[in-house]
């Protein structure tokens, strides 16, 4: 039997969405990157004029903004398709802003508490692979399989540039590995469901170690048949 819910998290360019995205395909599951429920929450944000420090206003928002995700409505790269208030936003929420301001946002509990609600939500229905910092730990802890991936900082700095290369983006390798480090000192020091792998999750490190080999050793893992008890 195949898992049908499969958990995967890890720190900020890690390589796990390019991996939960190839596994969610070859299984021909949902495939659902929660960061970009962040990122939409933190888009609209800004877009209205929020002052990031607001935390009574920004939660008000989470539990009210309408975000829909669907399977890739365009062939132009995306994973998702990411709707806020049924307006397609998702190039927007890549945007550099976005990615400053997105960490001190994931860290308000009630955005937390919303925003896990609508992925509960979605993965009751089964047969999908959720990508996210606390997928395992805290939104699916009952979740069939769960997988941390990591890599080095200065590994995940070298993709992300070449990321922002490819999109066009001018920005220096020091920056991008400044922004990684920062966000993952948030991202693991808040109070409310920080990073860290669960109990129970298989770790896999990248580092010296291609996207491609590694999605075959989870792609091995996933189809390895369970041995009876
Ligand atoms: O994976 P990403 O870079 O798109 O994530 C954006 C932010 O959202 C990041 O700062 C961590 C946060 N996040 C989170 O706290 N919990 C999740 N399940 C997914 C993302």
């Amino acid at each position: 039997m195949k898992p049908s819910t499969i958990a995967i998290d890890g720190p900020a360019a890690s390589g796990k969405s390019t991996i939960g995205h190839h596994l969610a395909q070859s299984l021909d599951y949902l495939y659902l990157d929660t960061g970009l429920l962040y990122r939409a929450v933190t888009w609209a944000a800004l877009h209205r004029g929020i002052p990031i420090e607001d935390e009574a206003q920004i939660s008000r928002l989470a539990q009210t903004l309408d975000i829909r995700v669907s399977n890739p409505t365009e062939d132009d790269g995306r994973q998702c398709t990411v709707y806020v208030e049924r307006k397609d936003v998702t190039w927007d929420l890549r945007a550099p802003e976005v990615d400053h301001a997105v960490s001190p946002v994931s860290a308000y509990p009630v955005v937390r508490a919303a925003l896990t609600q609508k992925m509960r939500a979605i993965a009751a229905e089964g047969d999908v692979v959720m990508v996210g910092r606390d997928i395992g730990t805290v939104v699916l802890p009952d979740a069939d399989l769960k997988l941390y991936v990591v890599a080095s900082a200065e590994e995940r700095a070298h993709r992300r540039l070449l990321d922002n290369q490819e999109q066009g983006k001018e920005i220096t390798y020091a920056e991008v590995l400044s922004i990684i480090k920062k966000r993952d000192r948030i991202d693991s020091n808040r109070a409310t469901a920080p990073l860290r792998p669960a109990d129970d999750a298989i770790i896999f490190d990248n580092t010296e170690l291609s996207i491609e080999a590694m999605l075959q050793r989870v792609l091995h893992l996933v189809h390895r048949p369970i041995p009876r008890s």
